[in-house]
């Protein structure tokens, strides 16, 4: 592996430092390079590289609106024996305490960053001998994303939709149901799937949802804090709902009230809100049922009772 990064990184000194490690699916590793420190992401399956693709997108996607802080991605690096790495920018990161409030205003940020994209994009167009496109991202009005982007290892279905609803119930939910059935056999969910998708449009009534930058995955352990300011990294990233991020966000705790305080003064909560929330967290029980097995069974079917209820 240091014999590619070497090379591929173009430099001759790569002088391991800390103390790896890493999260529950890829082992991590900070290096000393000729241009200075990076981070790097080392996972031996064959789908990693598709899952780093998607994540360096996400990570590029999100640095590109100026909001929240995330590594700089550098580049994915498939390895000669099977596997890929990450490798991006080094950052010395401990658990976020301080910087509760500021992660919430500039997630709320990053989740208006696109609407703001069609203000000022429709302004230019209305403003005659200007010229068009001074922004380096342009304003995206559907729902889904360029590349695959995996929760976990799982892939997300990221073909573009102008319906959320219709994207949520089919490109997450069902997603994750059909995989359920066809590892697990699993009845009961597939019961209360057939009721609770007549349900879900009923949830959304007459809401228009602009489509939002996501990171998709933002739990606890992937939000820390630098000596001035939050970061996020390990994003699952799509636009979608911006409620949708807030769901992971409750499930595992890691989030104070001067989160949602902040986040909220700047994107206040719409009628309907708590039952949504449960919704979108359907999801990540699923998905973790589907990473983890049974243990997450019960969670995932008595949220689908209480929304068919
Ligand atoms: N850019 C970085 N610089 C320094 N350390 C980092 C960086 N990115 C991640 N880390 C460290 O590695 C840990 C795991 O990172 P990450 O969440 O990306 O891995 P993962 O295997 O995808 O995790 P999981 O699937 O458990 O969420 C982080 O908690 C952090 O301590
Ligand atoms: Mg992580």
């Amino acid at each position: 592996m240091e014999a590619a990064l070497k090379r591929e990184l173009d430099t001759t000194s790569l002088r391991p430092f800390g103390h790896g490690g890493g999260g529950g699916i890829s082992e991590g590793q900070s290096f000393q390079t000729d241009a200075g420190t990076v981070f790097v992401k080392i996972n031996h399956k064959s789908q990693a590289r598709r899952m780093f693709d998607g994540e360096l997108a996400g990570l590029d996607a999100i640095l590109k609106t100026k909001t929240v802080k995330v590594p700089k991605p550098v580049k994915v690096i498939d390895l000669p024996d099977g596997g890929s790495t990450l490798v991006m920018e080094y950052l010395d990161m401990s658990s976020i305490s301080k910087y509760m409030p500021d992660l919430g205003e500039q997630l709320a940020d990053l989740h208006l960053s696109n609407a703001k994209l069609r203000e000022s994009q429709n302004k230019e167009a209305q403003t005659v001998g200007k010229g068009a496109g001074q922004s380096e991202i342009q304003y995206i009005d559907k729902f889904g994303f360029h590349v695959v982007t995996c929760c976990g290892y799982l892939p997300q279905i990221n073909d573009w939709q102008s319906d959320w609803v219709t994207f949520f119930a089919r490109q997450r939910l069902e997603t994750q149901l059909d995989m359920i059935e066809k590892e697990y056999g699993d009845r009961e969910s597939k019961e209360l799937w057939s009721k609770l998708q007549l349900k879900i449009p009923g949830l959304f009534g007459g809401m228009e949802i602009t489509p939002a930058l996501l990171h998709g995955d933002l739990w606890g352990g992937n939000v820390a804090q630098l000596h001035d300011g939050p970061v996020i990294f390990d994003p699952a990233a799509f636009y979608g709902h911006s409620e949708y991020e807030l769901g992971i966000a409750g499930m595992f705790g890691g989030f104070d009230s001067s989160f949602y305080t902040a986040y909220h003064r700047k994107l206040p909560k719409a009628p309907g809100f708590e039952k949504r929330l449960k919704l979108y967290q359907l999801f990540h029980y699923l998905n973790h049922w589907n990473h983890f097995g049974t243990g997450y069974k019960g969670s995932s079917i008595s949220i689908m009772k209480a929304l068919v209820k």
